[in-house]
């Protein structure tokens, strides 16, 4: 086992590591930036349906669930397809409206969801097409599914979901990317520019990784502490969500993700000097929004962590710690800014003796209902 862990002390250590190569590999023979090139294989025959579908029905569960609320905001700001993103265990006890027009794409890392399988099975008997977004091969989510693409993230061992989460993002962005070209939904200009910034994901998140260091200096002043608020905006709201999955799955802190705005509608009252604020602040079109609600928090002494795009000062000043990112285009920001979270959630957990790679309760892959 130590072999298989490579020097790493964990398992979900070593998956968050090895990101750089997963994403390259999710986008490998698929992406030529230079060359203009985009090609998902597993979609070939059926992109033309894809991109004259009145509608696309994500389902998945947990991490998946994140994944597809992600490409959510991808699809329907670059392909103009209305999405509608459902946990899959409820998605079929609700008699759901599903059209032949639909397109339902099924987030699975390991295909064997039986929520996630259940809920193809209901989407199929209604006439819908289903493409599966999974990682591993020949699994019974691929294999029911009629289209799809892999994520090829390689075996995630880890229960806690991360590698597995980034190649999804990455998956799903190119399945947008291909349905906008399709439409004719995306100028060239950006389509190049995304191609061109998604070839740079890779070393970019190498280099969130060279600071986990400073992460883990943060986990250790935050060990103690019994809950956490994650807050971010647009894209990086999923990411919020995300990083307080991480954190309650392996540290057993209870942690709530909220979409910073919504913050006044609730969880503003929990906030006081004992309450840690996780807030994603990157550079982006609601970066002077998120400054707001970090004022907010502030005003009622909360802590803040911000995740802030490099060189951005003027929130270093007002917030209790900062972790620096890489800039990045804002479709591609969730797989830059979920990597510090993932990291924070790790630490913690080992700093509290949890059993990181096997947490109570939790399976890997839940094929039960
Ligand atoms: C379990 C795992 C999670 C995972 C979820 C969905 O709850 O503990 O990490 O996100 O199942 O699994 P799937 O294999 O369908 O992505």
């Amino acid at each position: 086992e130590a072999i298989e862990k490579g020097g790493f002390e964990h398992f979900m250590l070593k998956e968050i590591f090895e990101q750089p190569r997963s994403i390259a590999d999710s986008m490998r023979g698929r992406v030529r930036a230079e060359e203009e090139h985009l090609q998902l294989g597993g979609l070939r025959d059926y992109l033309g349906q894809l991109a004259a579908s009145e509608r696309v029905v994500i389902v998945g569960c947990g991490t998946s669930w994140h994944a597809g609320l992600v490409a959510e905001y991808i699809f329907e700001e670059l392909a103009r397809i209305p999405v509608e993103v459902e946990y899959a265990s409820e998605f079929r006890y609700r008699n759901p409206i599903i059209k032949e027009r639909d397109v339902v794409i099924a987030i699975s890392q390991s295909g064997e969801t039986a929520d996630t399988l259940a809920a193809i099975e209901l989407a199929k008997s209604k006439g819908a097409t289903i493409f599966g977004v999974c990682n591993v091969v020949g699994s019974s989510i691929a294999r029911t599914a009629h289209a799809g693409a892999y994520t090829h993230a390689g075996p995630e061992i880890g229960v806690a979901s991360t590698k597995a989460f980034t190649a999804q993002v990455t998956v799903l962005t190119l399945m947008a990317l291909s349905a906008a070209q399709q439409k004719g939904t995306i100028s060239n200009t950006v389509f190049r520019q995304l191609l061109a910034e998604l070839e740079r994901i890779p070393a970019l998140v190498e280099k969130v990784l060279r600071d986990a260091q400073k992460v883990k200096e943060i986990a250790y002043i935050f060990t103690y502490a019994r809950n956490f608020i994650y807050l971010g905006r647009g894209l990086n709201f999923p990411v919020a969500l995300e990083g307080a999955l991480k954190l309650k799955e392996i540290s057993y802190i209870h942690a709530e993700g909220y979409p910073a705005a919504e913050m006044k509608h609730g969880p503003i009252a929990l906030i006081d000097e004992d309450m840690p604020v996780v807030v994603i602040a990157t550079k982006d079109s609601s970066y002077e929004k998120v400054v707001s609600n970090i004022q907010e928090i502030k005003a009622r002494k909360g802590r803040v962590i911000a995740v802030v795009t490099e060189g951005d000062s003027h929130i270093r000043e007002m917030v209790d710690f900062v972790i620096e990112i890489p800039n990045v285009h804002e479709m591609l920001m969730p797989l830059i800014s979920v990597i510090p979270l993932q990291l924070l959630s790790y630490y913690i957990a080992v700093m509290r003796g949890r059993n990181v790679d096997q947490p109570r309760n939790l399976a890997k892959s839940v094929t039960v209902e």
